[in-house]
């Protein structure tokens, strides 16, 4: 009998040597130490044996009936973790980048000339001290027109071809009307009725104008409000103020004429021009064929104006502006026709840099 036990023994691990799938140690465990398997039958036999003999055996062939337990479960579990490992291996994903593959880059945006500008004079303001304000697109007579010395029947109301709103809902006792704004003086207005002088700001925006376009011309543009108010302000202040603005966008020293100007709601008023930089003055399309470009409406502000803000034009007085933000674009970036700037064309917008 020990020799038939000697014999499973050595007949099983022959046969487990070679085997390395998860079924295969399973048959040949159930052959062995299964319900009629090799060694439970000799188990079965103990019954039939003397006490003596089964006193020797019976340990005996339960110990051969573990081993064979042991041996197959070390077999099925090393034969778990290699698939484990080897899954491990196949699923790996190799997040290093090699420098032989190609990587397409997405392209990075960019900035709208004009934003570009624009918070650049935002910085040059904020650093002379003053503030950046904004105000309604939408606006009302009074902040439009009135309160900057232009009354309803003024023929400076035909120099902004305006977008008005109709109201249905407005009866003819409600006069108030509704309009685009054709300016950002606007915000001079509600500047002015906000704070208390002495204050200075400037208010960049949007501006409509019921215009016919052309290279110089869009009826969606932009400007940037200035207004500076305190006490004794001279023409030489609004000088120094506009000479040194253009100083710092163009980092040169531009060329600059004062020409009398007429707006309503300044006193004496002014067009600053400044020499076309796209021609050198030679003329071109963007200038009229003049060599200069008019880029600066200002003048010191109308007593009318400071009266509508709420401001006493016997004890302050001050100056205000109105850039014309896109015809700035235009000239330092060299661009020759004002509509590219609207046009939304990412080939277009994505070309300019910080200076
Ligand atoms: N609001 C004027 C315009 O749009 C410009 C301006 C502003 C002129 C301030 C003088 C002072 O034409």
């Amino acid at each position: 009998m020990a020799h038939d036990l000697e014999k499973a023994k050595q007949d099983f691990l022959a046969k487990l040597a070679p085997l390395t799938k998860e079924a295969e140690i399973l048959n040949l465990k159930s052959e062995f130490v299964g319900k009629t398997g090799v060694v439970s039958e000799m188990l079965k036999s103990l019954k039939d044996m003397n006490p003596e003999e089964r006193k020797t055996f019976g340990p005996r062939a339960n110990e051969l009936k573990d081993f064979i337990n042991d041996q197959c479960n070390l077999q099925l579990s090393k034969i778990e973790v290699e698939e484990i490992n080897k899954k491990l291996a196949e699923d790996r994903i190799d997040i290093s980048l090699t420098d032989n593959i190609q990587v397409k880059t997405t392209k990075g945006g960019g900035f709208h000339p004009r934003t570009i500008i624009q918070q650049e004079i935002e910085d040059i303001f904020l650093s002379m001290g003053f503030d950046v304000l904004d105000g309604p697109h939408i606006e009302d007579e009074f902040h439009n027109f009135e309160a900057l010395n232009i009354p309803a029947d003024h023929p400076a109301r035909d120099m902004q071809d305006t977008f008005w709103f109709h109201d249905p809902h407005t009866t003819p006792a409600d006069t108030k009307k509704y309009l685009l704004r054709t300016h950002t003086s606007n915000i001079q207005v509600r500047g002015m009725l906000s704070r208390k002088p002495p204050f200075r700001f400037i208010a960049p925006g949007v501006v409509f104008r019921s215009e016919r376009t052309d290279a110089s011309h869009e009826m969606v543009f932009t400007q940037l409000e200035g207004m500076m108010v305190g006490k004794d302000i001279s023409v030489a202040n609004l000088i120094y103020f506009m000479k040194t603005i253009l100083k710092e966008i163009f980092k040169k020293d531009v060329e600059v004429r004062l020409r009398p100007g007429f707006f309503p709601f300044v006193e004496p008023g002014f067009e600053l021009d400044i020499r076309c930089l796209i021609c050198s003055g030679a003329g071109c399309s963007v200038c009229k064929q003049i060599g200069w470009v008019e880029l600066l409406p200002c003048g010191m502000i109308h007593p009318n104006v400071l009266k509508a803000g709420g401001i006493d034009p016997n004890e302050y007085n001050g100056f205000a502006f109105g850039l014309g933000l896109d015809r700035l674009v235009m000239m330092r970036y060299g661009i020759d026709d004002i509509r590219h700037l609207q046009s939304g064309d990412l080939r277009f917008n994505s070309q300019f840099k910080l200076f």
